[in-house]
């Protein structure tokens, strides 16, 4: 896979140097590069910004830097196949943005597959929204967000981005296996974890886990991750299929005052009438 990132903080990407990401770009199962922005300015002061039309505050990114820089990255990817299909599709454009669909496990999934991605750090209020408009005549465009609140600018946005998109590239991740029993990998959140020793602060690991009965450990996990995605994440559980939950499923949601009611999971009494539980 391609990464290219354009940014006025080159710096703020060095992260990507270090750990699996970074040795993953070693072995050449990810190639990144970072491209500071400013080499694409054409005056003395290399300005990147200008006030915005209509008024307020803030500066607005300006839009020839951008097209420079975005034309630069095209050049140097990946040449578009003759044919289409995966190997000859348009480069992602992410434009990281607290006013982005939000980044979720299901985007990180499916930008994994893709051959380039290019991401457009935004600093100040934004990038000229006709960089957007024009990018799309080459790029297939993605405004991002990683959550409802305001960062100073894309990098940070970035990072968490590539590292989410980087871990899924085949070969980045060792074993393969921790990615199938993480956190939203089936809509729910991850079960707690433990290690030696045994009786740590007079806190003993549950007993079922030194059981080593796999099926009852299984269902104890099963049981934790029911239990603590209602508890934390009612959002997540508004969104399970139905048709994944077993009858222990359904009963541990119970518990928690959740339903299945027809081809929905909902709040107990929030939908009637409800299919009996158990
Ligand atoms: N830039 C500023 N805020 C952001 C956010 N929440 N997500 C992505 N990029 C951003």
């Amino acid at each position: 896979m391609r990464i290219d990132v354009v940014s006025i903080f080159p710096e703020y990407l060095s992260a990507l140097d270090l750990s699996l990401i970074g040795k993953a770009r070693q072995q050449g199962l990810l190639e990144l590069t970072v491209t500071d922005l400013r080499e694409f300015t054409t005056d003395r002061h290399r300005t990147v910004d200008d006030t915005p039309y209509g008024g307020g505050a803030g500066m607005v990114m300006k839009p020839e830097p951008w097209a420079a820089a975005l034309d630069a990255v095209r050049e140097r990817g990946p040449a578009p196949a003759a044919d289409p299909g995966v190997a000859g599709e348009r480069p992602v454009l992410v434009v990281p943005s607290p006013a982005g669909a939000v980044f979720t496990q299901a985007t990180a999934r499916e930008l994994a597959l893709r051959e380039h991605l290019v991401f457009a750090c935004g600093r100040y209020e934004g990038i000229d929204e006709r960089v957007v408009d024009w990018s799309r005549e080459h790029f297939e465009v993605r405004p991002m967000s990683l959550g409802d609140y305001v960062l100073n600018g894309g990098e940070v946005a970035v990072l968490a981005m590539v590292e989410a998109i980087g871990r899924l590239v085949p070969g980045v991740v060792g074993n393969p296996e921790s990615l199938v029993e993480e956190s939203h990998a089936d809509g729910l959140l991850e079960y707690p974890v433990y290690t030696k020793p045994a009786l740590w602060r007079d806190r003993p690991v549950p007993e079922v886990l030194l059981s080593g009965h796999h099926g009852r450990i299984a269902r104890w996990r099963r049981d934790r991750q029911l239990q603590r995605t209602a508890a934390r994440r009612p959002d997540l559980v508004a969104s399970l299929d139905p048709a994944g939950l077993d009858r222990a499923d359904r009963a541990v949601l119970a518990e928690a005052g959740w339903i299945v009611s027809g081809a929905r999971v909902v709040r107990a009494g929030d939908d009637a009438p409800g299919e009996p539980v158990a």
